[in-house]
């Protein structure tokens, strides 16, 4: 008898939040990647006949083309829908759109502004639905990101991590979430007007509570990044907030990531980013294009476990364990 892995019981959910994902759900997805990684761009049919509806409100470089060519890989196809083509809000509400989408595609991947009319639309979708980035997740990137650490240092479980910036965005509040439940600790570092809140930090240490995970926040980068062994950082303004750009420039600006900052890290640390980067705000050409630096593995590793995650939503993953 086959035992499935634990991501089977994926099957049919939607994942708005890393929070949607149990641990050994998440370590079962990354185990996938792994898995899905070594066979590179082997063409599969474990997909065959399914299609994926991609809608996006914001630009997107590597989420879009990631799922697309992970649909191709898999034997599916993808569709990409511009949001302003489609008006989710304006021309019809989320519950419809949705609803209408269930009807063509067998799972939907939606970027957004808001997190609330995501949480709408994949409640009244029949088909998963994944956020693909919102105000307050981008889950696919942190499943993608622990994919990265874990391939470099072999395990998650006691390491730290460390985010400097702007440490109430999207991202970092969905790695800081993935990293709790993989047993790492993390540090932020932060200005008061971009630190995490307490209740948040509270739940870090409560998600990662079965291994001893803590979670606390520095106004000194020195201090947050101090022998860890990730430095991880993301623009200091993300999409739809353009109105801060300015304010954001003058509070974050102690907080690039540079190559004294890097210095204060673990000598094995490294760097990672989600991409896009903005060279010279969050972090410094020498940093982005130093040894230490494993962005574009974050980036190709975007199509490896978003691979997983479609397989897990999608089919009950007898087809990879055969
Ligand atoms: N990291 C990330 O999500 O990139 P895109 O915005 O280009 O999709
Ligand atoms: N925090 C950034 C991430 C981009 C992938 C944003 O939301 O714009």
């Amino acid at each position: 008898m086959i035992t499935l892995p634990a991501a089977a019981r994926l099957r049919g959910r939607n994942v708005l939040t890393v929070s949607d994902l149990g641990s050994d759900e998440l370590a079962s997805l990354l185990a996938l990647g792994t898995t899905l990684k070594e066979r590179g761009r082997e063409q599969m049919t474990l997909l065959r006949g399914k299609t994926l509806v991609m809608l996006f409100e914001k630009p997107s470089l590597r989420t879009r083309v990631s799922f697309e060519a992970g649909m191709t890989q898999l034997g599916g196809h993808a569709i990409a829908v511009n949001g302003s083509d489609v008006g989710i809000g304006t021309r019809e509400t989320p519950e419809d759109a949705a609803r209408v989408l269930s009807r063509y595609g067998d799972a939907i991947v939606y970027r957004t502004h808001a997190h609330e009319p995501l949480v709408r639309f994949a409640g009244a979708a029949t088909v998963p639905t994944i956020n693909a980035l919102s105000e307050a997740a981008h889950p696919c990137q942190a499943i993608a990101d622990l994919l990265t650490i874990r391939e470099r240092f072999g395990t998650l479980q006691g390491l730290r991590i460390a985010f400097v910036g702007d440490a109430r965005n999207n991202v970092a509040i969905s790695l800081a979430e993935a990293a709790a439940l993989c047993g790492m600790s993390i540090t932020f570092a932060a200005p008061v007007t971009h630190r995490p809140s307490d209740a948040f930090l509270a739940r870090l240490v409560k998600l990662g509570a079965p291994h001893g995970v803590t979670a606390r926040a520095f106004t000194s980068p020195i201090r947050a990044v101090r022998d860890v062994d990730v430095v991880y950082t993301d623009v200091w303004t993300s999409m739809g907030d353009e109105q801060f750009v300015e304010r954001n420039l003058a509070a974050l600006r102690p907080y690039q990531v540079d190559s004294a900052l890097m210095g204060a890290a673990a000598n094995h640390a490294l760097f990672m980013h989600c991409l896009p980067a903005h060279r010279g705000e969050e972090v410094t050409a020498e940093v982005m294009d130093g040894a230490q630096s494993v962005v574009f593995d974050q980036a190709e590793n975007r199509l490896h476990a978003q691979k997983a995650l479609l397989l897990a939503l999608l089919t009950d993953l007898r087809g990879l364990t055969d």
